[in-house]
């Protein structure tokens, strides 16, 4: 496979073509931004860090049965993925309060939440990725009826695989965001799974170890993706 023209520069992530239709190349940057693009640094070494983790996750998914976009690395920093149609929506799932529903509805962060939450949010920056519902979905035909049914369901079955995968490590996963989109028709997860998407806190002492040290300024960013994915045992270096 060989790379081509760039399509698309992302907040964190290019994407390339490929001299096969039915495939992109994702390179991920150090690239690293919060509160839809106004906070912006560049983090060393995490698009390798996030790279081999989100490679490491989509194996673990397609050990349980869900497909994504996922094809295999390239490199420590680029992925061949599948060449999807992107659906328009943001797929989040919670276990805890925090972060935005914390803001929403003024309860506790950390306050259990079960059965979990799930809830979209259209992607676009320039309106700050504003919370939709289902029948917004389906009237502005950014999902059919069907479609949306399978996100929700590839949401749950994504929470029920990482939850015991992240306990493993002794962390909790509070919250995650999923991007989806159409593979010749099918619901296929796209994007990434990395802390830059997800809540992993540290299960006795609720240590923050996701993007959340990034958009509060507590430091240790890249160190603390790198904690997670050891104790996953994940080597980055390999
Ligand atoms: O900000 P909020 O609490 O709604 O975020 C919920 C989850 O979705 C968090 O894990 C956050 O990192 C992720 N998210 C994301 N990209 C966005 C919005 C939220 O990865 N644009």
């Amino acid at each position: 496979m060989e790379k081509r023209e760039l399509l698309y520069t992302g907040k964190a992530k290019s994407v390339f073509a490929t001299d096969n239709p039915d495939y992109l190349v994702l390179v991920f940057r150090d690239d690293t931004s919060a509160f839809d693009g106004k906070k912006v640094e560049q983090l060393a070494r995490k698009g390798r860090v996030n790279n081999i983790f989100n490679a490491f996750i989509m194996g673990k998914l397609a050990e349980a049965g869900i497909t994504s976009h996922f094809e295999r690395l390239l490199s420590p920093t680029e992925v061949l993925v599948k060449r999807m149609t992107m659906i328009p929506v943001e797929c989040v799932v919670r276990n805890f309060a925090a972060g935005s529903l914390v803001r929403r509805l003024g309860v506790t962060e950390g306050l259990e939440l079960n059965p979990p939450t799930f809830e979209l949010f259209l992607k676009n920056d320039a309106l700050g990725d504003p919370m939709v519902n289902e029948s917004h979905v389906k009237s502005f035909g950014w999902a059919t009826e069907a479609q949306l049914a399978r996100m929700k369901e590839l949401s749950f079955q994504v929470n029920d695989v990482l939850k015991g995968l992240f306990a493993s490590g002794n962390m909790l996963l509070v919250d995650f965001k999923l991007e989806f989109g159409l593979f010749h028709g099918e619901v296929v997860l796209g994007d990434e799974f990395s802390p830059d998407g997800c809540r992993l806190w540290d299960k006795d002492t609720r240590k923050k170890l996701d993007k959340d040290r990034f958009r509060q300024g507590l430091g240790d960013v890249v160190e603390a993706y790198e904690e997670v994915g050891h104790r996953l045992g994940i080597n980055f270096d390999a």
